[in-house]
């Protein structure tokens, strides 16, 4: 027999999966989830073997209200030996808050846009660069990771189209500045298949050592798209959110990130390398609406895995017996 061979096979490639539910996700939610639960939650998606969690943000708990616990949350839940325990933060206050609770990784962020850096951190991105690169110095200095996450890598809701550019200029500045990983973030899903190519391949040829995570969400459908074709341009790690939750206050419209139980099961059907629980990923996923007080967005939860089967209807035996006796 022939044998075929395409890109679209995953021949075993490892992608590794990052989940940022707990954080980019609950952050938008209107109803406080207990902090009981967020740990409950972080802890069956330790035991589903993401690759990364970020569990919290260590922000103004009046500017984010719905994660003042984060302190809290990082010192109860269960840490997994292999698992990155990253959260999210904005300024020098945020990251001695995060190294005081030990996370693992300290994940700064900045938008690409001048207009959306100033309404999401109310600075021009120069103060944001300035403010960071003092972060990365005090994570650098405690032995804490840092990855930098670019906002509106793809596009701006309120600029349009953000340069290249200006986008890579930020990249080599934090890549000078010793930063672990770099995010490219589709903060408000304006990405495109072509354009995700393009950026993911310069950005390899030009920083072939640097770690390159793509943040895609799926407002306007495109998500498993761009992630696909991220993988074609030669990109390996994801962030994804449980029940494809998620979004962000500063950014109209903006809706969930790609949904991280539809994104593994897509990958592992497609013979890629995901060591993510597929079951335990869903089975927390299905208990999110009874957390947030309302649906998710993920339609794998909806429709169950491909291979799930379904019953014929009860007529099915009476059906089959008339087409045979018309044959
Ligand atoms: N942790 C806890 N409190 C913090 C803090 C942090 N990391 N950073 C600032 N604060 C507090 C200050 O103590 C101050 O409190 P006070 O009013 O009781 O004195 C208040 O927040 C304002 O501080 P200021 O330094 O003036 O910052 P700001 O008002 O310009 O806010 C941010 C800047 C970025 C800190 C704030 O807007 C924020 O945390 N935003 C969250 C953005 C976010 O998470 N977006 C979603 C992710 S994309
Ligand atoms: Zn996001």
């Amino acid at each position: 027999m022939t044998t075929v061979r395409s890109a679209w096979q995953g021949a075993g490639r490892r992608i590794h999966m990052q989940e940022v539910g707990p954080r980019d996700g609950l952050q938008m939610e209107a109803a406080f989830v207990p902090t009981a639960d967020k740990i409950a939650l972080v802890n069956q998606l330790s035991a589903a073997g993401l690759d990364k969690i970020e569990v919290s943000a260590f922000v103004s708990p009046a500017a984010v209200p719905a994660l003042r616990d984060a302190e809290v949350v990082l010192r109860e839940i269960e840490r997994h030996p292999g698992i990155v325990y990253a959260a999210l933060v904005p300024n020098v206050r945020g990251a001695e808050r995060a190294i005081e609770s030990k996370v693992d990784e300290l994940n700064l962020v900045m938008s690409a846009s001048e207009t959306h850096n100033l309404a999401n951190l109310r600075m021009t991105r120069a103060q944001s660069f300035r403010a960071l690169a003092e972060v990365v110095a005090l994570g650098r200095s405690a032995g804490v990771a840092v990855n930098v996450s670019l906002s509106c890598v793809f596009g701006c809701p309120m600029e349009g189209e953000v340069a290249l550019d200006e986008v890579f200029d930020l990249v080599e500045r934090f890549d000078q500045l010793g930063a672990h990983g770099l995010t490219l973030c589709d903060t408000t899903g304006m990405a495109h298949p072509a354009q995700v190519a393009r950026v993911v391949a310069i950005a390899r040829l030009r920083w072939p050592r640097q770690i390159f995570t793509l943040h895609f969400h799926n407002t306007r459908g495109m998500g498993l798209a761009n992630v696909l074709a991220a993988i074609d341009a030669g990109a390996d790690r994801f962030d994804a959110s449980i029940g494809g939750l998620g979004g962000c206050p500063y950014a109209p419209g903006a809706t969930g990130n790609v949904c991280t139980e539809e994104i593994v099961h897509a990958l592992q059907c497609m013979d890629f390398h995901v060591a993510v629980d597929l079951a335990r990923v869903m089975h927390a996923a299905a208990r999110l609406p009874a957390l947030i007080g309302h649906e998710v967005p993920s339609q794998l939860l909806k429709a169950g895995p491909r291979l799930q089967l379904h019953p014929p209807p009860a007529d099915f035996a009476a059906v089959r017996e008339r087409a045979l006796a018309r044959a």
